[in-house]
């Protein structure tokens, strides 16, 4: 039977684990988003009036008329070279939601969110606070759609997958929302920051708190910073159980 010290040991902070400086984040490069995200555009921008009209009905959606509009979807040029969309995983009614950036090649083959090397990271993540993918949390992307090349998400990709990741986030109704990396945090809070910058503190999107940490790829490239990220997620475990303890708002 795996321990939450073998778990830790697989992640790198056990047997005692302490934070380390590490040198910043290097930008460019999938899971800390950064410089790409503002690359040059692919396509271009749906009319406003359609835009509007086309975010107003995935409003209406339920979860599996959401999943088959996705699947259909041609909103950007992504529809070109996906192989299977990537809509979420996980428990549609789970009080954790875990957003990360896009799909990758593994994921693309697969329809599922964080099945490669990251996924497993982030699944032993999950195991060292007690939660799986399956039964007590939500997953889900930035894009429902591979990015050529594994590039970042570019704005308009974003902006036209943006429906989806809120009317997700509507219908899972999480009580903590934990952005994994660069584009997500960019993407749910509008602003271009680190992720350095955003760590340590309690965001809130649309009411729902919501904490900043790296993404699992920048880990695998930074294990220096793993230990940064379980203080987060223990963040995270502190910051859900006030806001479940709390008395409901409204
Ligand atoms: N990286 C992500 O951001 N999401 C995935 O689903 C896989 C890798």
């Amino acid at each position: 039977m795996i321990d939450r010290d073998d778990v830790l040991r697989e992640l790198g902070l056990a047997p005692s684990w302490r934070l380390r400086r590490s040198p910043s984040g290097q930008a460019g490069t999938r899971g800390d988003g950064a410089a790409a995200a503002l690359a040059s555009t692919a396509d271009l921008p749906m009319p406003a009036a359609e835009a509007q009209a086309r975010r107003e009905r995935i409003a209406t959606l339920d979860y599996d008329r959401l999943v088959a509009d996705i699947a259909a979807c041609t909103a950007c040029a992504l529809c070109k070279t996906r192989r299977k969309t990537v809509p979420g995983v996980g428990d549609v009614a789970a009080q954790w939601m875990f957003i990360g950036e896009a799909p990758g090649a593994d994921e693309d083959a697969q329809g599922e969110p964080f099945v490669g090397a990251a996924g497993q990271l982030l699944d032993n993540m999950l195991m060292a606070l007690g939660l799986e993918r399956a039964s007590n949390v939500y997953i889900a992307n930035v894009l429902k759609c591979r990015p050529p090349g594994n590039r970042a998400p570019e704005p308009l990709e974003a902006q036209a997958c943006g429906p989806y990741l809120d009317r997700q986030i509507d219908l899972v109704a999480p009580r903590l929302i934990v952005a994994l990396g660069k584009s997500a945090a960019c993407r749910l809070l509008e602003v271009d920051a680190s992720v350095a910058s955003l760590r340590n503190r309690v965001h809130r999107y649309r009411g729902i708190p919501m904490i900043v940490t790296y993404h699992p790829a920048y880990l695998l490239r930074t294990p220096a910073d793993k230990a940064k990220a379980w203080e987060d997620l223990l963040f995270a475990r502190r910051t859900l159980r006030e806001a479940v303890a709390a008395p409901a708002v409204g």
